[in-house]
This record gives structure tokens, C-alpha cells and sequence, in this order.
């Protein structure tokens, strides 16, 4: 539990008065009780989304004409709000939009902050939409001890991570709330109506708030919240204020927006509809999420093949079993084995996952194999995203950070 935004206060009993357990999941914190990880089916039901199930699934793959994203069909991506209404309005031919984010804590970026970015840019080409991306320098500034300049210049560095992974600079905007904001009236206009809408009392109560935290964190929440309006970016959607948007997002962050949705219709606005993801899970195991502040909790994409190579064999949680004749004799537990988890987030091909999955149950492929298939996965993909981002100049990414029209006619 994070100091000074602990949600002790919290209210996130259900409708149905589900006790809370003693999952942790809140904007800072991920914590779960059990190994296997956060028990995503109780969050589901305290915080009252919709799963995502097999109906859903299929109204997928009718609306795109192609399979759903493989995050999707593993249960990775596993929960939503109004994506049902997001997919009838795609198939009626009408427009929406995506919006994510990231906040820019530190230089590196680490393979969990991929995730969410990979899905995203499938869901941008699958649907053909334009994709706004905040960049919350000023949350980091406020949060953590760090100048508002070290801030921005994060924001760079991770904006070049972000565009090395292949997004389309006519169909993306990325910006820094620390510049974006100071420029665009319609943006600010927005983050007032929420600010009016939303008391203390709500924000304590949705995020934990103490008397103690600055009074920047109390009214960041606005600031996050914004993005989900199409008249924040009047250059994008001619200034319609009535474009739809959807919003991947990992669990942690849905705080802010069911703030969001409650406040859109009183101002005016469509509520946001939300795909969430689960955590992407620390080398020591599911029980949390990888942390860029322990280099050994997670692979950054800075590592080189020889680092991945040390801290999987090292500090990758193993679930198999203690000695070769005992893991033979019962097999591995692929719910907790670390490597087996980054394999489902990584590995597309869905016949050669079942198949380790089904060896390494049965006792007959060891922990050192798995490893060393993640090792080699994660290496050609490290290589490749090394070389994709030194090709992104300033200059690139001052063109995706321009405020300007996109491709798309409103
Ligand atoms: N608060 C998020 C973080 O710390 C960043 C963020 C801003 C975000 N807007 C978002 C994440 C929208 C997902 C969707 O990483």
C-alpha cells in the first residue's frame, strides 16, 4: 500500500457485498494474495465491469473479419465496458476512437509497459481509428521526486519506445500533458468541467486521497480523465464533441475512469468504453507487477541478449519441481511458473503454447527448456525493438507530438 494514496478508504465491496480480499489493485499499488496471482474474477465483480466471454469473443471476430487479437482469446485482455456498444457502432460504419497512456516514471521502459501498447496498435489497424496517447509527465512530477524537466525529458525517451513498436504517425497523436495542455483551450475547458464535477469526499473515496497529499494530485484525476472526450482535440475531430472512444487500459487504471464515465453525461459527453488488461507479472512471480524501479523484477528493453538471459535463468519463478526425478514424476505448475506466463504474453502461435503447456504439465519438458524458449523469444524481440528505436529521431518524434489533423474526416 502506497503511503500517502493508500485505499484503505476505498469502497470496492460490490453490489452483490463480495468481500474484498486482500488483493491490492489500485493506480499504485498491485498486490495479490495468492500465487497464482490477483484473482481476476472477484475484481470483476467489486469493480463492477463486464468479463470478457466467449459472446463477446465471437461479436469480435464477425465485426474485424479476422480472429480477436491473441490477448484477447488467452483471457489477457479479460474485461471491458460497453465494448459491445463500440462494436455495434463500428459496424454500423461509425467513427470512434482510442485513447491510452503512459506514465513516464523513468527512462526505461520495461516489457509489462509493452503490453498495452502492442494490443492498442492492434486494435488501431483492426478497427482503421485514430489513437491519442497521454503522456502524464506532470502525474510523475507530482508523485515522485523528480523536476518537471526530468519528467518531460522521460516522456521523450519513452515516446521514442512507444513509436519504435511500428504506430502509424498519421492515425497517432502522442503528447505530454506538460506541453499539451498550456496549448489547447478545448483540452483545459474539459479538465474544469470534471474538476466542478467531482468533490473531495468522491476523489478520496474513488482514489484514496488523504488531507496530506498535495492538492496537484487531488485534481490530477481531471487531468486523466480528459483525454476520453474528442473536444480535447479539436484539430483531430474538427471540434465534434460527440465522437466515442475506447480505452485499453491494464485494470489498475479503472478508477479513473469509472470517475470518467460518471462524469460524462453530465457534461455532455459519451462515457468512455474500456478493454482491461491483467498485470504482466514480476521475474519473482505473480503475486506483482513488474516494478521499473527493481532492475531485477523485470527485462527492460534496454537489456542486451546477455542480461535476458541472466535474470530469466535467475530470478524467473520457476513452478517446476524441486529435483529432475520429482518435476518427471509430477510435472510443472504452469499457473505460477513465470516463464510459462511471459510465454502466453508474448508468444502468438497458439499450437506451440498448448503444446509446452501440455509438456511441461506432464513432467516432460523441464524448467531450463522453458527458459530457454523465453530467453530466445525475448532476445530477437529486444534486437529487433533496439534497431526499430534508433531509427526514431527527435525529429520523428516531434511529428507524432505535433498537434495536427489526422488522417480521418469528421
Ligand atoms: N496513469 C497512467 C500510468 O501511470 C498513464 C495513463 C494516462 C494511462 N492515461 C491513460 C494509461 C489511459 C492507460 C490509459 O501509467
Amino acid at each position: 500500500m502506497s503511503n500517502t494514496t493508500g485505499m484503505a478508504n476505498l469502497n470496492l465491496t460490490g453490489d452483490d457485498g463480495t468481500v474484498p480480499t486482500e488483493d491490492e489493485v489500485n493506480p499504485w499499488e498491485v498486490h495479490a494474495s495468492s500465487a497464482t496471482g490477483v484473482d481476476y474474477d472477484k475484481l470483476i465483480k467489486r469493480f463492477g465491469s463486464s468479463p470478457i466471454d466467449s459472446a463477446l469473443l465471437s461479436k469480435f471476430e464477425t465485426a474485424l473479419g479476422q480472429p480477436p487479437h491473441f490477448l484477447l482469446r488467452r483471457g489477457i485482455v479479460f474485461s471491458h465496458r460497453d465494448m459491445d456498444q463500440i462494436l455495434a457502432l463500428h459496424s454500423q460504419g461509425k467513427p470512434f476512437f482510442l485513447y491510452t497512456g503512459r506514465g513516464p516514471s523513468s527512462e526505461a521502459m520495461h516489457m509489462g509497459h509493452v503490453i498495452p501498447f502492442l494490443f492498442t496498435k492492434w486494435l488501431q489497424e483492426a478497427f482503421n481509428v485514430p489513437l491519442v496517447i497521454q503522456m502524464t509527465d506532470d502525474e510523475k512530477f507530482l508523485w515522485k521526486d523528480i523536476s518537471l524537466e526530468t519528467a518531460r525529458s522521460y516522456t521523450t525517451e519513452n515516446a521514442k519506445d512507444i513509436i519504435a513498436l511500428g504506430f502509424d504517425p498519421e492515425r497517432t497523436f502522442i503528447f505530454s500533458d506538460l506541453d499539451y495542455i498550456g496549448s489547447s483551450p478545448e483540452f483545459y475547458r474539459n479538465m474544469c468541467r470534471v474538476q466542478k464535477a467531482v468533490t473531495f469526499n468522491q476523489a478520496k473515496g474513488i482514489f484514496g486521497f488523504t488531507e496530506s497529499d498535495c492538492i496537484g494530485k487531488i485534481s490530477f484525476p481531471a487531468i486523466q480523465a480528459a483525454p476520453s472526450f474528442s473536444s480535447s482535440f479539436p484539430q483531430i475531430f474538427n471540434s465534434r464533441s460527440d465522437i466515442p472512444c475506447l480505452i485499453p487500459c491494464a485494470i489498475d487504471q479503472d478508477p479513473y475512469f469509472r470517475m470518467t464515465r460518471d462524469v460524462a453525461p453530465r457534461i455532455g459527453c459519451p462515457k468512455p468504453a474500456l478493454l482491461h488488461s491483467t498485470f504482466f507479472p514480476a521475474l519473482q512471480g505473480c503475486q506483482t507487477k513488474m516494478s521499473a524501479s527493481d532492475a531485477n523484477s523485470s527485462v527492460f528493453l534496454t537489456d542486451t541478449p546477455k542480461a535476458v538471459k541472466d535474470k530469466i535463468n535467475k530470478y524467473a519463478f520457476s513452478g517446476g519441481g524441486a529435483t529432475v526425478e520429482e518435476h518427471k514424476k509430477n510435472g510443472g505448475n504452469c499457473d505460477i511458473d513465470v516463464s510459462y506466463q511471459y510465454l502466453r504474453f508474448f508468444l502468438d502461435d497458439d499450437q506451440r503454447l498448448e503444446k509446452i503447456r501440455q509438456d511441461y504439465s506432464s513432467g516432460e519438458l523441464l524448467t531450463g527448456y522453458l527458459k530457454k524458449e523465453l530467453i530466445e523469444l525475448l532476445q530477437a524481440f529486444l534486437k529487433s525493438h533496439q534497431e526499430k528505436r534508433k531509427a526514431v529521431t527527435n525529429e520523428v518524434v516531434k511529428q507524432f507530438m505535433t498537434p495536427r489533423k489526422l488522417k480521418f474526416d469528421y
